[in-house]
């Protein structure tokens, strides 16, 4: 094996987000390569991977090195006609169904700028999602990074006290109160029966590290026993000690890069770009084996 994992910042982030090199992913991996690459996700949380030209299927073969992948069903339009054929394949695009960059005022557009606020993939599902890969196939002229907050390193600079009072806490996590945030409610019946809220630990611990981390996104929008407000604040609080810049990471999309985080360990976000240009990115993601709650605390 000849790859090289090596820190993207290692003056001021050496143990968070690492650039390999060295390796083709979209061939198929020795067991020995990709064991070595899930060490580099349990050191570094983010890793990002060049020049490599992925189609869904050669993602698709690469994601499964990493576990069972889960459907892209947290999609607006889940169950109808979708731009990309295999339903384990998330569409991260500004495109419609026919290739072409979304109105503004497209629904699913819409929907999709809940990515523009600190997340972590699929925490609304009951069994949330360990990694996700995203591939960068077609990229705007500026803008549209995705950056990336370290939560092992936000929990362990909490202080003794609000590490003991986040412990036990469970909150509540749903893409109806994260698109609240941002005004969007055009939700059916269906939506929200679909979207109904799910539980997940606050504070966790890495099945493979054993380290903690702060398990928050914008999908949480309530605690188990605790009035919705204060819930909300004291969740707010720690959002902003979490994203603080010195945990935050940025990753500057060049076409054909394949980045891969652990979504246990770390939340993400969008930033904008030309809304005129297109931006196609297409995710594939591994799922967790149990819910946080089954989780060992
Ligand atoms: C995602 C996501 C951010 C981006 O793919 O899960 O949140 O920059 N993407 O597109
Ligand atoms: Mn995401």
């Amino acid at each position: 094996m000849t790859f090289t994992i090596r820190p993207i910042d290692p003056v001021s982030r050496p143990l968070f987000g690492g650039e390999v090199s060295g390796i083709d992913i979209t061939r198929p991996l020795s067991a020995d390569e990709a064991k070595a690459i899930a060490r580099g996700m349990d050191q570094f949380g983010v890793l990002v991977f060049h020049d490599q030209h992925f189609d869904d299927e050669t993602q698709l073969a690469f994601s499964r090195n990493f576990g069972t992948l889960e459907e892209a069903s947290g999609d607006l339009n889940w169950g109808k006609a979708r731009r990309l054929e295999s339903p384990l394949v998330n569409d991260i695009s500004n495109l419609d169904n026919d290739n072409q960059v979304m109105a503004r005022d497209d629904r699913k557009r819409l929907f999709s700028l809940g990515n523009r606020l600190w997340h972590s993939d699929s925490s609304f599902k009951a069994v949330p999602a360990k990694y996700s890969l995203l591939s960068g196939r077609r990229i705007p002229g500026a803008g549209g990074n995705t950056e990336f907050a370290d939560m092992r390193a936000a929990y362990d600079a909490l202080d003794d006290e609000t590490k003991a009072e986040c412990e036990p806490l469970i909150c509540e996590h749903s893409q109806l109160y994260s698109r609240a945030l941002l005004g969007f409610a055009d939700f059916t019946d269906d939506d929200r029966r679909r979207f109904a809220p799910v539980q997940q630990r606050l504070v966790r611990r890495h099945p493979s590290t054993g380290r903690k981390s702060l398990y928050l996104a914008s999908h949480a929008g309530a605690i188990v026993g605790w009035p919705v407000p204060e819930a909300r604040a004291f969740l707010r609080d720690l959002n902003e000690h979490a994203t603080q810049r010195k945990f935050v990471c940025a990753h500057e999309w060049k076409q054909w890069d394949l980045v891969m985080w652990d979504n246990r360990a770390t939340m993400h976000r969008a930033r904008p770009f030309n809304a005129a240009e297109v931006r196609d990115m297409h995710r594939t993601t591994v799922a967790c084996e149990r819910s946080t709650m089954a989780e060992a605390a």
